[in-house]
């Protein structure tokens, strides 16, 4: 197990180069299935979840082969014989159930053990077999297992209850050789979504509208291989502008548009931080006076839920009251008693915390609770007085690449330590 050791009060400075999308590269991995024919994605980031997913094909005699020099994944699923992947794989990463679409899109059947509850939220999965079973599949849950079997899919018209980005992705995918047109309304509008449209259109699907809220998707019989690069992260691009803010530096951000990023821009003008774009990086100054600001996490295009304790952590040092509220999952304020053991002033109340800016955090021995907790935790770090070590930083390490050395290489007092 590995922790991190940051001595706060550095000054960030020079540039920080942005990974390719983890919430894009797990769909479109997924997405292969579909197709027996060779698949290749570029820039893929070297993150636990990619390795996770990737064995978890492998488990059902997918050919992966993931080159760390060249970051390249050449996926071959013509071998998968069965549909029962290792259900200790399947639970590692909620993620995992990205499969469904494509499993039963291509063989027909799949049965995967349900997923373990996540720190952030139970995870339900309801929406994705609402889809599933009005394409025409048979779906069984029961004994800790998931099960569905069909002859054969027919499109239909889908009303999401909520614009969920993974019940969006695996009707999307269930859907792409079903018969006749599927219409997914009330659809998750993410840019992640987009990409995959691209990447599935690019192998030969027939896809209009992703990232608008009402997806068209045509039928077609088959799928080729393809080779695609994913998007930028914006969740790590947000993580690093925060980085900014929150030592109050100015840093270049390369490979991150504006595009995907407006709701976090916007967020962090209206705090006083100044975003410039050159071409495709940012220039993020947080030198100026900042103010407090309230958030309400939504679905894209709103605030990000996944940007929600990052800006937790920022808001800390920033005087004066700010109220966070989180609409998306109902357990993700796990991050606010570690912060709190940094001398963060934060009450939570319902689905709010409600912030008081305090004059400095110091130092403290806290826990990563879930990927995005463990980064805003490390960002407090950055600005505490003295030392804090961040422990279970594997949760980190599944979706930022190397996030201490990017750090470090800004300037930032950062270790990682083996114990
Ligand atoms: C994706 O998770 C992301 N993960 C999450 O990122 C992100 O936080 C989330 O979308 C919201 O943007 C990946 O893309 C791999 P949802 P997903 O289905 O698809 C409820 C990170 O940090 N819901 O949009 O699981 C659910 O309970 C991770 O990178 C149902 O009720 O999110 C939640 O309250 C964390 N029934 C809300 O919808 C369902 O069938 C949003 O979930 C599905 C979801």
């Amino acid at each position: 197990m590995s922790k991190i050791v940051v001595k706060g009060g550095n000054k960030l400075h020079g540039e920080v180069n942005i990974s390719t999308a983890k919430n894009s590269v797990l769909p479109i991995i997924a997405a292969c299935i579909l197709s027996e024919d060779k698949c290749v994605i570029e820039k893929v980031p070297m993150l636990e979840d990619v390795f996770v997913i990737s064995d978890i094909l492998r488990s059902i005699s997918a050919d992966i082969n993931i080159d760390k020099d060249t970051n390249k994944v050449i996926i071959d699923t013509s071998n998968i014989k069965d549909c029962n992947p290792c259900s200790e794989l399947v639970k590692k990463m909620r993620a995992s159930f990205l499969i469904m679409g494509p499993m039963i899109a291509r063989f027909g059947k799949f049965r995967l053990c349900l997923p373990g509850g996540c720190n952030i939220g139970t995870r339900p999965i309801d929406l994705h077999l609402k889809g599933l079973s009005a394409l025409g599949a048979e779906v069984n849950v029961g004994h800790g297992y998931v099960e569905a079997s069909a002859k054969k899919l027919i499109g239909d018209k889908i009303y999401l209850d909520f614009p969920s980005v993974g019940a969006t992705e695996n009707i999307m995918m269930a859907s792409v050789m079903a018969e006749g047109e599927t219409i997914i309304e009330n659809a998750a509008e993410e840019p992640e979504i987009r990409d995959l449209a691209k990447f599935l259109n690019s192998m030969g699907a027939n896809i209009i509208g992703a990232g608008s809220g009402t997806i068209r998707i045509l039928g077609v019989k088959s799928l080729k291989g393809s080779t695609h690069r994913p998007i930028f992260d914006r969740i790590e691009s947000g993580t690093f502008m925060v980085a900014a803010a929150i030592t109050r530096s100015k840093i270049k951000i390369n490979g991150a548009n504006e595009e995907y990023l407006k709701p976090i821009i916007a967020k962090l003008t209206e705090v006083g931080v100044h975003i410039s774009s050159q071409g495709s990086s940012l220039i993020v100054d947080g030198r100026d006076e900042l103010r407090p600001v309230d958030i309400k996490t939504m679905p894209y295009p709103g605030f990000p839920t996944d940007m929600q304790s990052q800006m937790t952590g920022l808001l800390c040092t920033v005087m004066g009251t700010s109220i966070i509220t989180e609409t998306i999952f109902e357990n993700r304020f796990m991050h606010v008693a570690e912060m709190k053991r940094m001398g963060a002033n934060i009450k939570i109340d319902g689905r709010s915390a409600v912030i008081e800016g305090v004059k400095k955090l110091t130092g403290a021995e806290v826990k990563a609770t879930d990927l995005r907790a463990g980064a805003s935790l490390i960002l407090c770090g950055l600005v505490a007085e003295g030392e804090t070590e961040i422990a279970d930083i594997y949760h980190v390490d599944r979706g930022y690449v190397d996030i201490e050395k990017k750090l470090k290489a800004l300037g930032a007092d950062i270790e990682r330590v083996n114990e």
